[in-house]
């Protein structure tokens, strides 16, 4: 699909967006809904976003769908988005190669079920025929202290390991071989990370927006863009 290049903010694209799917329990509440009728609401917004941005040409979609932290949560919560999850892998299997879009799934996949886990593999596999198009990472069971602990004992571990530097470092992250993002999105009107990608978020440029997840749509998503290209970024240097 062609993008719009005469719409504001859509030069200087970000290469790499991530997303803090927020205020799904928030959104189902006011319609009087469980919470899991919002994840499930969370899970199609994504499944919007995702196509919108390979429309339109960005590289990396990284999305917060389930925190090492989440696990507190009550077990039927848990379990209903689990039950997503498998929905939408198996949905992706099916969809992956014709809309040219690789789908990676970031964190310490150890404490999933088999089962998904047997489609993480499958949507991996997928992914690496896939040599072109938009790379989309569903982080589940995802933290950002867990991910920097993981790759020091994986650097610690592996025998041909380097001196210790930022950029040796970088390749035992879950996110080794992408670029940083350039943007990072939290909806629902909370203003923190939330342990979400905070080794790469070093130069990240931040947007906050009141609308709740299932609500966020293109609009939303081209506001983003606009407040973006409209930013200045220095990565320490000076004018
Ligand atoms: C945060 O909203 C959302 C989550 C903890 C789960 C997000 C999960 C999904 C969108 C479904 C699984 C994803 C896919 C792509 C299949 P919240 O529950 O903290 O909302 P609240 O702050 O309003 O309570």
């Amino acid at each position: 699909m062609e993008t719009d290049t005469k719409k504001p903010g859509r030069q200087n694209l970000p290469r790499h967006v991530a997303i803090i799917m927020d205020g799904n329990g928030r959104w189902a509440k006011k319609r009087g809904l469980i919470r899991s009728a919002g994840h499930a609401a969370g899970a199609e917004t994504f499944r919007r976003m995702t196509y919108y941005l390979s429309d339109l040409g960005v590289e990396f979609f990284t999305v917060y769908a389930f925190s090492t932290e989440n696990w507190k949560r009550s077990e039927k919560e848990v379990s209903a988005i689990m039950a997503l999850l498998k929905k939408f892998l198996l949905e992706a299997i099916d969809l992956m190669e014709k809309k040219g879009i690789r789908l990676r799934v970031l964190g310490d996949t150890s404490r999933l079920s088999p089962e998904l886990r047997a489609l993480i593999k499958r949507t991996d596999e997928i992914s690496t025929r896939i040599k072109s198009g938009l790379v989309a990472n569903l982080c589940i069971n995802y933290g950002g202290r867990d991910e920097i602990i993981h790759a020091i004992k994986a650097w610690a571990s592996d025998p041909e390991k380097k001196e210790l530097t930022e950029a040796s470092f970088e390749k035992y992250l879950y996110t080794a071989g992408m670029p940083d993002p350039d943007l990072i999105i939290r909806p629902s009107g909370e203003y923190r990370l939330s342990n979400f990608l905070i080794w790469q978020c070093a130069y990240s440029e931040f947007y906050f927006t009141d609308t709740l997840w299932p609500d966020f749509s293109e609009a939303e998503m081209d506001k983003a863009f606009d407040a973006y290209a409209a930013r200045d970024r220095r990565f320490g240097n000076a004018k």
